[in-house]
């Protein structure tokens, strides 16, 4: 895709370097991050606008620490170095020094301004300013040719610039809300001193992805299977736009979907984007398989190989199909970098339907590999979807099979689909459906005495598992006000057959996880 204006952000490996792209995408600025290991060369053929220098947890004192091409700083492209990237400013420019600190500086700290900035246009007039701290070394000497131009109380040269050559740099991290002002200086960085143009909007990058996936899929067809969520139906949309019915959509209900899910989700796409869509009822055959088995394990890897099975019979059905697409987001292509024994690369990548494009000789389209999570729901609006596709909550491919702890029956599905069912519907109705990141019902595989009317009952127990995280890898349970946790326990057990009793997961990730199995 051709961008107007690109800033690159070279990754020293901080837990902030997505954060700093995000925040540049923010102010409309198309940004990529590269390993820091990119040669200026490189560099040079993206001809970015502006280069930012991430934070990372190293010490550029270590004997193996990660360094920057120094020819990347003689490109004339405006820097800016955040924290180790000041660090490393002042080891690699001449007359520059870095110590360490006695202790570590973690949080809150008071900038003042001692120098006059185009980084601190518009905010100078407030006193001092909170920013974010994260650090174990500090910039004991400038290098040549640089001005320090704030500082706060344990750190003299807190921020430094060099206006001629257009390098500047901060010991403290803008990207993080924590600094006040930390929109404003990155916006000054960009517009003040790189002068980098917008143009990063969701409605342009509908219009020239389409086209741009027109471009490269000529006449051929391309297949796409839909979960149901943001991503896969995001996908389908833009292609739909671009080839129209040479898409070829496969909705495959595995039987362990939410209730209503498939028709649902199906029903909204074929009324509003006249789709290519195929709505593969293969329940008996996974349910079939599933049938008595109990180990976790063995459930994902039945619905796995099941739902290969089905989606290949499928696409091979359809003739000349040359492309499969997928739902890959950004953070799924960036290189990530760690430095633990030297810089390495890792890429991780996308398996929905994994070792399918392989095995069926198809390539691979990826119309969302540029966009964060937050984009994607961004162009979703875009295309006019409804907030329940934008908002719905991840849901794992093995569905409702591991939220049955121990053998599923069609019964015990039937059981946990409507208790599920009023989970969401009183999430939804309070406003907590937002604000949290899964919220779901999980059914032991235990009974409990209880008492209904003047019966013995002897039922399931079903748990409530709602969570909130921002990415899945770090989850803590969420403060669901308790007059909404007792309206879904009471709904659940006047309107359940088959649960008498409901109980609240309070455990955090790590050490237990999100999903039960
Ligand atoms: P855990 O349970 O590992 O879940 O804390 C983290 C996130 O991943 C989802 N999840 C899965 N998604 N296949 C998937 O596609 C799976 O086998 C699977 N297991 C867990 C889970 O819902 C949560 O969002």
């Amino acid at each position: 895709m051709q961008h107007n204006d690109t800033v690159v952000i070279l990754d020293f490996g901080s837990q902030y370097t997505q954060l700093i792209a995000r925040r540049v995408r923010e102010a409309g600025v198309y940004s990529e991050i590269h390993p820091c290991t990119l040669s200026a060369d490189k560099l040079k053929a993206i001809a970015p606008k502006a280069v930012i220098l991430s934070g990372g947890p190293a010490s550029v004192r270590d004997v193996d620490s990660p360094q920057l091409d120094p020819a990347v700083l003689e490109l004339g492209v405006p820097v800016l170095g955040i924290c180790y990237g000041m660090q490393l400013l002042a080891n690699t420019l001449p007359g520059g020094a870095v110590a360490s600190a006695k202790e570590r500086e973690y949080g809150r700290a008071e900038l003042s301004f001692s120098g006059k900035s185009p980084l601190w246009e518009g905010i100078e007039a407030a006193g001092a300013h909170t920013v974010w701290m994260s650090h174990g070394d500090h910039v004991v000497s400038i290098p040549d040719g640089f001005e320090v131009i704030a500082r706060t109380g344990s750190v003299e040269a807190a921020a430094m610039q060099d206006a001629s050559r257009n390098i500047y740099a901060l010991q403290f991290h803008p990207e993080v809300a924590h600094t006040e002002d930390g929109v404003a200086i990155l916006n000054n960085f960009l517009f003040k001193i790189a002068n980098v143009g917008t143009g990063w909007t969701m409605a342009s990058y509908v219009e020239s992805e389409v086209a741009a996936l027109r471009e490269k899929l000529g006449d051929d067809h391309v297949v796409c299977a839909l979960s149901g969520g943001v991503d896969s139906t995001v996908v389908a949309v833009l292609l739909h736009k671009a080839i129209g019915k040479r898409l070829h959509c496969i909705f495959v209900d595995n039987g362990v979907l939410r209730l209503h899910e498939g028709e649902e989700v199906v029903n909204y796409l074929r009324e509003h984007f006249d789709l290519n869509l195929k709505y593969v009822q293969a329940q008996d055959r996974f349910l079939d398989r599933l049938e008595g088995v109990e180990d976790p394990e063995k459930k994902r890897k039945i619905i796995g190989h099941t739902f290969i099975e089905v989606f290949e019979e499928e696409a091979k059905a359809i003739p000349g199909v040359k492309w499969l697409a997928q739902g890959t987001l950004y953070p799924d292509v960036i290189e990530s970098v760690s430095f633990k024994g030297g810089p390495s690369v890792v890429i991780k990548s996308h398996h929905n339907v994994g070792g399918l494009p392989e095995k069926m000789d198809l390539k691979l389209v990826e119309p969302l590999r540029e966009l964060f999570k937050d984009e994607v729901r961004k162009v979703a609006y875009e295309l006019g979807m409804p907030e329940s596709i934008i908002w719905r909550h991840p849901f794992p491919g093995p569905g409702l099979a591991i939220r049955i702890i121990g053998a599923i029956t069609r019964e015990r599905l039937d059981i946990l689909r409507r208790a599920d069912k009023i989970v969401q519907a009183e999430l939804l109705a309070s406003d907590w459906y937002r604000k949290v990141w899964q919220g779901f019902a999980v059914l032991l595989p235990l009974k409990t005495v209880g008492v209904m009317g003047d019966d013995r009952t002897y039922e399931n127990v079903c748990a409530l598992r709602i969570v909130d995280s921002l990415d899945a890898m770090t989850a803590d349970w969420s403060r669901v006000p308790t007059d909404i946790l007792a309206r879904i326990s009471n709904r659940i057990i006047n309107e359940v057959k088959g649960i008498n009793r409901v109980v609240l997961d309070i455990s955090s990730k790590p050490p237990a996880t999100i999903e039960w199995e």
